[in-house]
This record gives C-alpha cells, structure tokens and sequence, in this order.
C-alpha cells in the first residue's frame, strides 16, 4: 500500500459532498474514483474532489487495485451490496449512518468484511465532538453519580419536497423508517454513546401524523437502561421551527445537557465546565444539505489511521449498530403496544 490510503466513494448524492470534502482535508486521504448509477452525479463528484476516474458500475470500479477503502454514500437500505462488493475485492469500507437497516443486513454486512481480512468503519459525526467524548467519559467514570434519565430530544423539519427529493427516502424497502431510522438514528447513537449503557426495553409510539409518507415522521420512546437510568427519545421530522438536537443526562449528582455538542447546563462535580462552547452538525436539523464536514474529516482520518496502523476504527460495525438494534425495537413496540426486550 503506498502511504497514502486510497478511498473511492459510491452514491454521489447529498452526502457524498461531505465524504469529498472529508477525503480532501484528511491528511492521509486521496480520492481515486467515484461512482454513481447517474453518470453525472458520478462525473461532478470526480472533477470537483479531484479523483481521476468515475464509475456507473460499482463492480466494475472494484477491480481497480489502486483503492483500498470504499465510502458508502448510497441509499441506506443498499449499502450492504456495496458493502459485500468491496469486501470480496479486498476493499476495506466506510459506511454512511445507519450502517444498514435490518438486523439480517447488518448481520451480514459485519460478518462479510471479517470474512474478507477487511475494517468496517462508520460515519456518526456527532461522537466525534469533544464535549460528547467527555459527557461520555465522566458518565461512565460515575461522576454524575447514579444515573437516573438519559434523553433526546430531536424535532427536525423535513419538508414535503425532501421526501419527493429521491424516491427511496420515507420508504421501509431502502430508507428503513422515517425520522428516527433516517434522521433520529444520528442521535440515538449519540445518547448510547453518552449514557455509556445499553438499553434493556423500550415502549414506544410512532406514526406518520403530517407528512405523505408510509413510515414514521414522530415518534416517542420510554428506555429502560441497562444502567437502571430511565430515558425518553423524541423524534420527528415534522415540526417547524426545527431544533437541534438536545441531549439530557441527569445523575443523582449531577447533570449534563448539550444541544449536538454545545454545553447548556453544566454540573458535574470535581470537573470544570470546558471552556470551549462546543462544535454542532451546523444546521442538519433543518436542512439535510447544511452539514459541517469537521466530523467526517476526522472519522475519514480515523479510518486512514486503523487501516495504516492494523487496529479498529474509531466506530465499530458492532457498534454502530446499536442505534438501528433500538430503532428496531421502537418500531415493533409501536406496532403491537408492548414492551419490548433488546
Ligand atoms: N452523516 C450524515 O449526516 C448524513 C447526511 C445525509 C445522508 N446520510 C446517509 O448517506 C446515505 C445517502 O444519503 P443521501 O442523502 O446522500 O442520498 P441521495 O439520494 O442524495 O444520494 C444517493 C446516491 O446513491 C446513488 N445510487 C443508488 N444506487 C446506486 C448504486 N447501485 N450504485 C451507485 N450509486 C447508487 C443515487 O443515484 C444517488 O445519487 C444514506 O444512507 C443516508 O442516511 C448521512
């Protein structure tokens, strides 16, 4: 392998921008080539990053033996083809949130890359940002105490024209869900990650109350963590104004709450307040294509660095997957109105 770690993308849509601009600013990145069943997508994503080939044929771009790592940009209930595809080829993968959309894809998209010899790394940007990393820390270090509620709150704005943007978003077949599975999934993650605990059971309900689509645009969810905590999610898609999301992480000596990964209240004890505000997604809560691309150069860089120095990327297939575990969990809770076990 040369020094550089070689990356190709696959789906050249909304976020492919960020994976470009990500693979541009990591130091131990260059993009090789893209590809996109839409040849113009695939072409303008190559001319703008600087790669120097592009593709309509994932399959066909695989045979290359100047790639080592493959971004999965494309809709999320297909990434596991893709996935399979790299891996058989020797490809290491980089994969968009959430990793797939069933627990059998997942299965088997985990189960490929070890098959092959190859890393499986993920995209959630939000456990890259620093006062995360530390709410995450001082949790799982005690000093909140015993923890009693873990929440998020995410009230996104999703308008009529997003879901008519692509015909797979607001489907179960190719987006898994609505705003939880699709949206909610960024924060679902992060309060795991933070609260340093898996969930034991879930009650929840979800609907599709404004929006023209099959699946969910709110839903609500009561946790009962492993930890003994309590938590609530909220999520929708269809609130106006959107907020960004809100973490609450109460123990019974302390609290920590932060909007994405700005300090709102600060109590713990023994331990200052940072004084950096914190970083966010920039405006993702309301517009899909507003994201900051801080997260993905880091987690980009991550990937070079695990696959460089043989160790595991800083997210996990395994990990990453817990957000979708639950997700799927709320939803059986909200169609049979029972609890339901993880
Ligand atoms: N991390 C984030 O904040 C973030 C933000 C947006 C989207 N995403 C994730 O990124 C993924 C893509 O979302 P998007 O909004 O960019 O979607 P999009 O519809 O804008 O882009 C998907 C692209 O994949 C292409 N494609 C479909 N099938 C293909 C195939 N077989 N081979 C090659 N290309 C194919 C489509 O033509 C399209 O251009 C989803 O999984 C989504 O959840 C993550």
């Amino acid at each position: 392998m040369s020094k550089k770690v070689r990356w190709a993308i696959v789906g050249c849509g909304v976020i492919s921008s960020t994976h470009g601009k990500a693979i541009t600013a990591a130091p131990d990145a260059e993009l090789i080539a893209t590809c996109d069943i839409i040849p113009e997508r695939a072409e303008k994503c190559a001319e703008t990053y600087g790669a120097a080939a592009w593709y309509t044929d994932y399959n066909e771009m695989m045979k290359r033996d100047d790639i080592d790592v493959v971004s999965i940009c494309t809709p999320s209930g297909l990434h596991l083809e893709v996935a399979e595809a790299a891996a058989k080829a020797g490809k290491h993968v980089f994969s968009e949130k959430p990793i797939e959309i069933t627990k059998e894809r997942i299965d088997r998209m985990i189960q490929v890359c070890k098959d092959s010899g190859v890393k499986l790394g993920c995209v959630f940007q939000m456990r890259t940002f620093a006062n995360n990393k530390l709410a995450r820390q001082i949790i799982g270090e005690g000093k909140l105490g015993k923890m009693v509620l873990c929440d998020a709150y995410m009230k996104y704005y999703r308008s009529p024209e997003y879901y008519k943007s692509a015909d797979w978003r607001g489907t179960w077949e190719l987006d898994g869900g609505g705003a939880l599975m699709n949206q909610g999934v960024h924060g679902i993650d992060l309060l795991l990650f933070m609260a340093n605990s898996d969930v034991e059971s879930v009650v929840a309900q979800a609907d599709h109350l404004v929006r023209d689509i099959v699946v969910e645009d709110t839903a609500v969810a009561i946790l009962q963590f492993k930890n003994g905590a309590f938590g609530v999610i909220e999520g929708t898609t269809s609130v106006n104004p959107a907020r960004k999301a809100r973490f609450e992480l109460h123990g019974n000596d302390g609290s920590i709450v932060l909007e994405e990964g700005k300090i709102i209240t600060w109590k713990v004890p023994d331990v200052e307040q940072p004084e950096a505000p914190g970083e966010t997604s920039g405006s993702g809560h309301d517009d899909p294509k507003a994201i900051t691309a801080t997260g993905h150069v880091f987690l980009v860089q991550d990937m070079c660095e695990a696959i460089l120095n043989d160790r595991d990327p800083y997210i996990t297939g395994e990990s990453a997957r817990k957000a979708v575990d639950l997700i799927l969990a709320i939803y059986e809770s909200a169609k049979t109105g029972k609890r339901v076990y993880l």
